[in-house]
Parts: C-alpha cells; structure tokens; sequence
C-alpha cells in the first residue's frame, strides 16, 4: 500500500491508474476509522480495481468550539487497518497542503446546505463540499464512497456532483450499526457508559417511526411526536431536530410517503449524534 501525502503526487498516481485502464474507488474519510468506513473499502474494494481511501480531519466543516480538538487520530491503527482490507494508497495530506495559505475559494450550496445539519451547524456543508470537490479533482476516482449514516451529505455532495459536472459516480451504502441498533460513528466514543446506555434512543425512535408508517400513519406531525417521545424518555438526551423529509431534495414531507425519509439529531450529554431511516 502506497502512502501519500502530497497532492501532485496523489494526482500522478491516480492519472497512472488510469493510463494503465483501472477503475478507481475513493473512500473519503476523517481517520479513526470503525465499521461503518470498513463497509465502503470492502465495497470499492469488490468495484474497483484501485481503491484509495483519504484520511483528513478538515477544519473547514468544523465550526469554532466544536470538536476538530478532541477528534481522535488513530493514524497508525488506520494504516494498518488499510492494509488488511487490500487498499492501494492511503493520501493522508497535512492541512497546509490541502488548504495552503491564502486560499479563499469555497464550494457553497444554496437552499440544501443550509437545512436540518445546515440549519444547527451553518458553515458545515461549505467546509464538506469544498474539501470534497478537492479530494475528487486531486484523486480524480471514477466512483466515490459514501455512507447513509450521514445522509444530508450523500444529498448535498449529489446535488454538487449533478450541478459542476463533476465526472465522478456517488454510491451511497447502508449505515452500519452496533448490536444494539446504535449507528457507529466515531463520536460514540466520547459517550459515558451511561450515556452509550441512552443513546439508542435514537435508533430506536426511528424504528418507532418505522413501525407507526408502516401500520398505516402518514402524518408528519404525528409521527414526530411519537420520535420526541421516546428520544425524551432519556435524561441526558436533548432534541436538536426530528425531522421526516423527501429523499433528494429534503423537504419536508407531509403527508409522509414510502421513501420518505426520517432524521434526526441528538445530543446526548455533549456528545452531538444524528441518524436516520428511510421509510416504507
Ligand atoms: P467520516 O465521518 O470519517 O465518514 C467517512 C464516511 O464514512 C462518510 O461517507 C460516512 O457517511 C461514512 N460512515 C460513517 N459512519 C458510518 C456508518 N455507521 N455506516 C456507514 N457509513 C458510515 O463524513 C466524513 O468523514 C467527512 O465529512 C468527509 C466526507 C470525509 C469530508 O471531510
């Protein structure tokens, strides 16, 4: 496996790959990597002849006092673990080379980036598409991984592809979950015992939601009271927003229809988790 840190050298890979006829898979990512980015390596590795995942803690999707400082790096473990499931090359830039000073240009979405996550974390979009848009021109992969776990960003990062042309394929896969229904992601780990005991609430008001859908309830209103209740059921868990919205464009739905999805965001003690399920 090919370790690479700088761009050009990232891109000449890549365009050698490509001389020589191969497909290839990129897997962004932000490190400390769980089962949920496993599940898209094994996938781009079954789909494509080059897999290259990125690892990147991008400041610019975070805002001030939020958690860029406590974000684990587990570069080693990561590498390692890259290696297991047959990676070609793991790009692991410093962050002045992938934003070098004076950079000023970013990648802003209008309407779609600034709802659900957009709405409680403004910047967060720009920061995604902008370090997004890059890892596609610098990696130049044909087809880029992504998780439903954070479905917002499977839309937004669709609707950037379909709106600059950019010549790449977006494959989404579904979330990947710990035995007790809780979406893994590697904010779980900042959870306290009792917390990581309440924090399936989550999963479980969207299973709930899940249930009254497919028994036959098609108001909105309704079945979002049903997700506040049993989110509120647990003490250290506060409510950023419960939301049922169109799958493409993440308008509200109501009436709510087969496909329709169901999102939610919750903090749990000052850990911020989201999730979300598709309907019907
Ligand atoms: P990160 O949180 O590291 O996630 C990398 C990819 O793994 C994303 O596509 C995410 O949706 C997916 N993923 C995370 N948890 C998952 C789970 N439980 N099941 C399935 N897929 C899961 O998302 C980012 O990084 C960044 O925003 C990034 C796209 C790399 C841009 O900086």
């Amino acid at each position: 496996m090919e370790v690479i840190q700088y761009k050009a050298e990232m891109h000449e890979y890549s365009l050698g790959q490509r001389g020589e006829g191969k497909s290839i898979g990129l897997v962004p990512t932000m490190g400390a990597l769980h089962g949920g980015h496993f599940s898209l390596i094994r996938r781009a590795r079954e789909e494509c002849d080059t897999v290259v995942v990125s690892i990147f803690v991008n400041p610019t999707q975070f805002a001030p006092g939020e958690d860029i400082d406590r974000y684990p790096r587990t570069l080693e473990a990561d590498r390692l673990a890259c290696e297991k499931l047959g990676v070609d090359a793991l790009f692991v830039p410093p962050g002045d080379e992938v934003y070098p000073p004076g950079a000023e240009t970013y990648v802003v979405q209008e309407r779609l980036a600034g709802v659900l996550e957009g709405a409680s974390r403004p910047a967060h979009f720009r920061g995604v598409l902008t370090v997004v848009l890059k890892l596609l021109n610098i990696v130049a992969p044909h087809v880029a991984y992504f998780g439903q776990k954070d479905y917002q960003q499977t839309v937004v990062t669709r609707r950037m592809v379909a709106d600059l042309d950019v010549p790449v394929e977006v494959r989404v896969l579904p979330t990947v979950r710990e035995p007790d229904g809780l979406a893994m992601s590697t904010r779980n780990q900042y959870l306290s015992p009792i917390e990581r005991e309440q924090a399936v609430c989550l999963h479980e008001s969207l299973q709930l939601c899940r249930e009254l859908f497919a028994a036959g309830e098609r108001g909105a209103g309704k079945l979002k009271e049903a997700m506040h209740a049993r989110i509120a059921r647990e003490p250290a868990a506060g409510i950023d927003y419960v939301e049922i919205a169109k799958p493409d464009d993440l308008r509200p739905a109501d009436p709510v229809e087969p496909g329709d999805v169901a999102l939610a965001a919750v903090r749990i003690g000052d850990t911020r988790l989201i999730d979300n399920m598709i309907l019907g």
